[in-house]
């Protein structure tokens, strides 16, 4: 359990993911239009590796042969079957109170006190980090 560093904000632009190896878990943290989310990257249906799904919007069919989507980039597709999971609280699309990816918090932080290492960041000048929190 405890705090790890993914990236620099600038690293993680909106639209983009990172995918990284936490406490013997890999986790995505995806960059949602300026926000931050970080979700398991095993799906729960049947395992696959969940966070290299296509990132999408929300289709809706408010009537007959007409659609609408919603919240672009909000919604991570399987690459396996297609279930679709929320990335803002992993909560499937579907079946919201039954399924879900466990979801893990994450935040921004400045970067003036951290210990950078050398071999993460051979020079940095970068103002913030995004920060996972593993529990
Ligand atoms: S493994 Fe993800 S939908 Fe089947």
């Amino acid at each position: 359990m405890g705090r790890h560093v993914v990236c620099a904000v600038s690293e993680l632009p909106p639209g983009e993911r990172k995918i990284v190896e936490v406490e013997g878990r890999s986790i995505g943290v995806f960059n949602v239009k300026g926000s931050f989310y970080a979700v398991r990257n095993r799906c729960p249906h049947k395992g696959a590796p969940l966070c290299n799904g296509l990132v999408k919007g929300l289709v809706l069919g408010p009537e007959p042969y007409h659609y609408v989507i919603e919240r672009e980039g909000e919604i991570l597709k399987c690459p396996w079957h297609g279930w679709e999971f929320d990335l803002t609280n992993g909560r499937s699309i579907y079946n919201p109170h039954k399924i879900r990816v466990k979801s893990y918090d994450v935040t921004v932080e400045p970067a003036d006190d951290e210990d950078l290492s050398i071999e993460t960041y051979a020079v940095s000048i970068e103002r913030e980090l995004v920060v996972l929190h593993v529990n």
